[in-house]
């Protein structure tokens, strides 16, 4: 197996993970599956399409003997039906009491697979369950894992990449050098050669009693719960001794009263492993942060921290740490709705989105689920790309590089009025569906409309066994990450991003336009940190919004690759805050939409330094030459347009065809805040916590 390098990645706040481990603390499995299904609950905010629960089988009166036996509990749905089949199994009896018990459970977004049971969590090495592992993230280099793992005989029940994780840890347990390896020992062997992000919490028939969690790029924390003083408030990390004895499995240092978390009078004590505090803290309020590489296990009611190799800059303890929220509070926190977490989400989902896909060193684009088919692509006649609403913007806002750099003519449709035209489409034709759910039914209407016609169907979409996902010929799932919030934001910039990653594959081996591939290549790199950029001027939107929201309208003006955010930021403003709003190409103004505008009408203008700028600047002038007070959108390096505008918002430079995604996200944010001034329901949740050490 290679050892690759580790890279920092971001992970996208979805999906759930919630252990609880009672160390002579007696509890009925009734319980225990009591607190691992409220556990779930308070997760599923996040979003999620299945869920599922690892625990101790076996119904015999000693624990012993029953954590010889795993039992497992997946379903596809609600967590509520995860619990209705927890109820309808026969064989598990609820009463019996486990004096010490680790139950881990999960709720799964699908990226790799359908959901399904089998595709849920906790995944198992194998029929025996003797590992079982639940996991947040995406590991990227599954497919060599899975591969080099069927070589050895272990055979695969699920598409997962999750499930290669279980399968590793079995093959570190059958190939282990000495029986005394610990648990922690054999994940740290298993996270050295995961790539990808993720956060993990493992269980096994060998280690009964013990939890063993992980994380690298993803969260994941414990919560502490004990009626006694516990031996420290702070972990000190233990590292793999670099030492001579570097074949021994056992070279951690020993753990002891100076290097462990536990209870110092009695030895009762509970820990809680969650992905999100909200799910601890009804429990405690006691928590330990986890760290990028740590391996925190419980053994014998003790937690211990390790880490392979102590780096410069290390903190060499985790403190425990007291949350001063109540859940309500946690609930609310930050963010006040799920727009506005997934809007703030976008720098990570855009990362998700490219995740294994784009590679920056050798600026190379590889999209698994195209490259069968890229190449008949590459003949086709034209590419049709069909979608309503936002998706039909995410279109729009591409339809420029995908004509530079396909050299197909391209036709961008909404699917309500594609079938009503009942539009000519021939078997050279390529057709895109672009749709975050993969549900929408007129998007499906015409996907269907386009299959009986022969042509190529191509799926883009952020939902992995949707409609659109399954009835597809090929296609690519955006890996956003669930999109909660009624108004779509981070699908389209996801989408936007896929559409990009799409054109730069179709021109990969075109000699003369390796220059502009690697611009924009080099432009995805650095977009995750200029959308950061872009959302540090919240407040300030917010201060407009404060202006703007007793409006009864706004225009919002731009052409080029801006027209689609004209028309992106319109729908937002009109979908959320019902206010009247408009986007205007701005080529089409003195054909008419000029006479709308004079000293009162709110007017946005988007105006970037691409090869519409001059144009932009006339429309600008005329806008002002009819006693208009344009808010300009613009570079925040064009000094020119800043001097001549009496508002601007400011946004960082990028490659032209990603400035869209830029230029977005102001819009986004002001349709947000006119919809709280203007007291819509915004629901309350949140995910960010206050802290004191
Ligand atoms: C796959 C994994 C991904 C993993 C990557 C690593 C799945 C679902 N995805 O991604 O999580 O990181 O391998 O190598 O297992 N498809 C359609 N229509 C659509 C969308 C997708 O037919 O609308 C098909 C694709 O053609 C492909 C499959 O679904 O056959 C998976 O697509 P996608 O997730 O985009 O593929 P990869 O990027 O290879
Ligand atoms: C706007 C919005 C809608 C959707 C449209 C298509 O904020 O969410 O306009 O974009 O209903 O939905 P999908 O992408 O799921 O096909």
């Amino acid at each position: 197996i290679s050892k690759k390098n580790k890279k920092k990645h971001f992970l996208s706040l979805s999906e759930g993970i919630f252990a609880y481990l009672n160390y002579h603390v007696p509890r009925t499995r009734r319980e225990i599956l009591e607190v691992l299904i409220k556990g779930l609950h308070r997760l599923e905010y996040r979003g999620y399409d299945s869920a599922g629960v690892g625990i101790d089988g076996g119904n015999s009166k000693e624990w012993e003997t029953n954590s010889k036996n795993i039992h497992l509990i997946k379903q596809t749905g609600k967590v509520k039906a995860l619990d209705e089949e927890i109820h309808r199994q026969q064989d598990v009896d609820l009463d019996v009491e486990f004096d010490v018990h680790l139950g881990i459970a999960h709720t799964r977004w699908a990226t790799h697979g359908v959901p399904s049971p089998v595709n849920s969590h906790p995944q198992r090495s194998d029929k025996n369950n003797e590992f079982i592992v639940i996991h947040n993230g995406i590991i990227t280099n599954y497919k060599d894992l899975k591969k080099f793992l069927e070589s050895k005989g272990y055979e695969f029940e699920s598409e997962t990449d999750t499930e290669t994780i279980a399968k590793l840890v079995k093959y570190m347990y059958d190939n282990r050098e000495s029986d005394a390896i610990t648990f922690a020992t054999l994940v740290e062997q298993v996270t050295q050669q995961l790539e990808g992000a993720f956060a993990l919490v493992f269980k096994s028939v060998h280690y009964p009693g013990e939890a063993v969690g992980s994380r690298r790029g993803g969260p994941l924390l414990i919560g502490v719960r004990s009626d006694h003083k516990f031996s420290t408030d702070h972990i000190p990390i233990l590292y793999r001794s670099s030492g001579k004895d570097k074949k021994s499995c056992n070279t951690l240092p020993r753990m002891d009263e100076d290097t462990c978390l536990f209870p110092v009078d009695e030895k009762a004590v509970e820990y809680y492993f969650a992905s999100d505090a909200s799910a601890v803290i009804e429990h405690t309020n006691r928590v330990i942060f986890l760290e990028d590489d740590d391996i925190a296990a419980v053994r014998d009611g003790h937690l211990s921290i390790h880490r392979i190799k102590r780096t410069a800059g290390d903190h060499p303890a985790r403190a425990i740490q007291t949350l001063q929220m109540e859940l309500q509070q946690i609930m609310k926190g930050n963010f006040s709705s799920f727009m506005q977490k997934e809007i703030f989400e976008q720098p990570e989902s855009v990362v998700n989105t490219m995740r294994g896909r784009v590679n920056f060193e050798n600026n190379t684009v590889i999209l698994g689920g195209l490259k069968d088919h890229i190449k008949e692509i590459q003949r086709c006649r034209r590419l049709i790309m069909i979608a309503c609403g936002t998706s039909y913007h995410a279109g729009v806002a591409t339809r420029q590089v995908l004509e530079e750099l396909t050299e197909l003519p391209v036709m961008v449709e909404l699917a309500s009025d594609f079938l009503d035209r009942n539009t000519p489409v021939f078997r050279d034709d390529v057709c895109f569906f672009i749709s975050q759910s993969g549900e929408t039914a007129d998007s499906l209407l015409a996907l269907r409309y386009c299959k009986e016609r022969g042509a190529l169907t191509v799926g883009i979409t952020n939902t992995v066994g949707s409609s659109v996902s399954r009835e597809t010929d090929c296609g690519v799932h955006i890996n956003a990450g669930p999109e909660i919030g009624v108004a779509s934001t981070k699908a389209y910039t996801s989408q936007f991003v896929a559409l990009i990653m799409f054109a730069l594959l179709m021109c990969d081996d075109r000699i003369s336009v390796q220059p502009r591939r690697r611009e924009i290549i080099q432009g995805l790199k650095v977009l995750p940190d200029l959308i950061k950029e872009v959302l540090s001027l919240d407040e300030e939107i917010q201060k407009l919004a404060a202006e703007l929201y007793q409006q009864k309208s706004v225009l919002i003006m731009g052409r080029g690759y801006h027209y689609a955010t004209c028309l992106e930021g319109a729908l937002k403003i009109k979908e959320i805050t019902y206010m009247h709003s408009e986007g205007i190409l701005a080529g089409e103004l003195k054909h008419g939409p000029l006479a709308l505008v004079d000293k009162l009408m709110p007017v946005i203008m988007i105006i970037m330094r691409d090869h519409t700028y001059t144009k932009c600047q006339n429309a600008l002038q005329q806008v002002v030459a009819r006693q208009g007070r344009p808010i300009v959108i613009c570079d925040k390096e064009d000094y020119e347009t800043i001097k001549n505008s009496s508002r601007t918002i400011k946004v960082p430079h990028s490659v032209d065809c990603l400035q869209g995604i830029l230029s977005v996200i102001p819009l986004q944010l002001l349709s947000f805040h006119l919809a709280v001034l203007r007291g819509y329901d915004v629901r309350l949740f949140s995910t960010h916590f206050h802290l004191t050490s």
